[in-house]
């Protein structure tokens, strides 16, 4: 398992969504590291709280651009949005069931796939678009 460090790949230029997408990958790392030390299944509910916390947080931050600048491709990334939500209130449930057999594993590949898929290649997409309506 090796920890994914926040670097200028990540970057969407924009400062303070910046700051919230290192935010993402700190509470990856921290799930990552209490699963090395065998302890995943108790830093899964700080995890899915603070990630809940996150994604509300985030999300709006981005779409509260999408709507002041008019953002032309705003509706299917606010879908992807929708489904990040939907799938940790998953983990949530699933984690009040008890059902934690697997779930750190499953939280962290998430995770991972949401910095590589919709950090890197969806969210990038829009930097052009506002640093050249100087946001940043
Ligand atoms: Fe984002
Ligand atoms: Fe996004």
């Amino acid at each position: 398992m090796s920890v994914i460090e926040f670097d200028d790949t990540m970057l969407v230029n924009i400062k303070h969504i910046d700051k919230q997408h290192k935010k993402l990958i700190d509470i990856l790392n921290k799930l990552r590291d209490a699963m090395k030390a065998g302890s995943g299944k108790e830093a899964l509910e700080e995890v899915i709280t603070d990630l809940a916390a996150y994604v509300e947080y985030h999300f709006k931050s981005e779409e509260d651009l999408f709507k002041k600048y008019n953002y032309p491709d705003s509706t299917k990334h606010i879908e992807e949005h929708k489904s990040y939500i939907e799938n940790i209130g998953k983990f949530n449930e699933k984690f009040n069931l008890n059902k934690t057999l697997g779930l750190s594993v499953e939280v962290l590949n998430y995770l991972v796939s949401w910095v590589k898929h919709h950090i890197m290649e969806v969210d990038k997409k829009y930097s052009e678009f506002f640093n050249s309506r100087g946001v940043n």
